[in-house]
């Protein structure tokens, strides 16, 4: 074991050299920047639970692609479906019988929807859905919650992780643009409250109801390490939204199938009226979906005014993913293994912790989990989780790595899949005990 990690990552720092002359920072995705180690990583494969780099490096995979990966990588029955996929002439822009049986198979998941629609990105999803719902209303104004992460467009690219100092007070947060480059205008047709504030809420959508087109939320807050809503709270927020003509949409790119087949709308039985689908649906195949009530959905062009088309709309090799991994969902043991592993890991981790004296949080929801240093109960906002030890996190982080536990810095979450098995989660821990144990030494 190598304590210079430059050394030990001497492929992937040259690789990063070079990609750093054609792409810029030598990534294809800013969150793909390794701040713990300086530098991005480059791999050669992903098989199951591993990664292999390009030092001959293997990790346990607990980035499993920002949640993509659900299944693992290289799933043979996601595999399959695309090879049988790619011999019908890798059709871009065609309906075919598959997106058909796949949306049936998605909305029998999803019982308050009844129409769909397929996207590529998560970004392109929300951004869609938001049109949507401002040609049903024929309203403008959005709200978000701080510490929510919705993708890169402008109507949504707000307040995901601002500067405490910059972002108001925690009662009534300012929308503060998650990048250069988005159009100062835009904020004026959003609001940003706080997660889990019952009065907030009612007082903010009471006030701007006429304008409100749309509210959008993660029902599961793993862009902000796990938070989950307050059952009382996501009550209220339904109950509001229906009340004041505002449509409710659920941003489960990240938490749909996280915690079982369904997403929020299955396991807490309050049905939003249009949700987002990404991530781990198109069985690590770059798929998202739209999906609503009929008369929201039926705002959709040809049928009605909302424009809503795309090139790269759901060609059948995406969709063969998607029906893959729906199937393999479907089988008995999928979520009491992946339960198994959670308890498994959270357990461990919040032993190894108390072990060698490290107050951290671990927020396990599912298959996910936020990791808090520096925090010693729930949390249950942005501001909470605002206040984490970054320099401990990045410690720690960067620990795991250097021994084999592929646990990325800055990211709100981390995962596992259904690849991983009892005795990758025990190796993970004895990796994560080692890592603790360093950390703690250097305080
Ligand atoms: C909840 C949520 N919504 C939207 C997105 C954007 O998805 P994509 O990265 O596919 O554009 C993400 C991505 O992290 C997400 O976590």
């Amino acid at each position: 074991m190598t304590t210079n990690p430059y050394q030990a990552y001497a492929n992937s720092r040259a690789l990063w050299e070079r990609a750093s002359r054609v792409m810029p920072g030598g990534v294809n995705a800013s969150a793909r920047y390794n701040a713990a180690l300086g530098h991005a990583l480059y791999f050669e494969r992903g098989e199951g639970a591993y990664l292999y780099d390009r030092d001959g490096r293997r990790y346990i995979d607990l980035l499993t692609s920002h949640g993509a990966s659900l299944l693992g990588h290289g799933h043979p029955a996601v595999v399959k479906a695309a090879e049988a996929a790619l011999t019908r002439g890798i059709l871009a822009a065609y309906e075919t019988e598959l997106q058909v049986r796949t949306a049936e198979k998605t909305l029998a998941l999803f019982p308050g929807a009844e129409m769909m629609r397929y996207t590529c990105s998560g970004t392109e999803t929300t951004w869609h859905a938001l049109r949507i719902a401002r040609a049903f209303t024929g309203k403008i104004g959005v709200v978000k919650f701080e510490g929510h992460y919705h993708g890169v467009n402008d109507t949504v690219g707000f307040s995901h992780w601002p500067k405490v100092a910059e972002a108001g007070a925690a009662e009534s947060p300012v929308p503060v643009a998650d990048s250069a480059g988005i159009p100062p205008y835009a904020a004026d047709y959003l609001t940003v409250l706080p997660f889990n504030d019952a009065a907030a809420l009612e007082r903010t959508l009471r006030e701007k109801a006429d304008t409100l087109a749309a509210l959008i939320m993660e029902p599961v807050n793993y862009d902000s390490c796990g938070i989950c809503a307050q059952p009382e709270f996501l009550r209220l927020v339904r109950e509001l939204t229906r009340e004041l003509g505002i449509v409710l949409i659920f941003d489960e790119i990240l938490s749909g199938f996280r915690v079982g087949p369904g997403g929020a709308m299955a396991s807490t039985g309050i049905y939003p009226d249009m949700t987002c689908l990404g991530k781990a649906y198109g069985g690590g195949l770059p798929l998202s979906a739209i999906l609503g009530t009929r008369e929201i959905m039926m705002m959709c062009t040809p049928v009605g005014p909302a424009l809503q088309s795309g090139t790269y709309n759901a060609p059948p090799l995406l969709v063969a993913g998607a029906e893959a991994f729906l199937d393999t969902i479907a089988a008995p043991d999928f979520y009491p293994h992946l339960n198994e592993l959670a308890e498994r890991l959270y357990g461990g981790m919040r032993e190894v912790f108390a072990r060698r004296g490290i107050r951290a949080w671990v927020q396990g929801v599912g298959a996910r989990f936020g990791l808090l240093f520096g925090l010693e109960r729930e949390p249950l906002n942005y501001r909470d989780i605002a206040a984490q030890d970054w320099e401990m996190a990045r410690r720690f982080h960067l620990a795991c790595l250097k021994r084999g536990v592929y646990i990325m810095f800055k990211s709100p979450h981390h995962g596992f899949s259904s690849a991983h098995t009892l005795a990758d989660i025990d190796l993970t821990l004895d990796v994560m005990d080692d890592a603790a144990a360093e950390i703690a030494q250097k305080r």
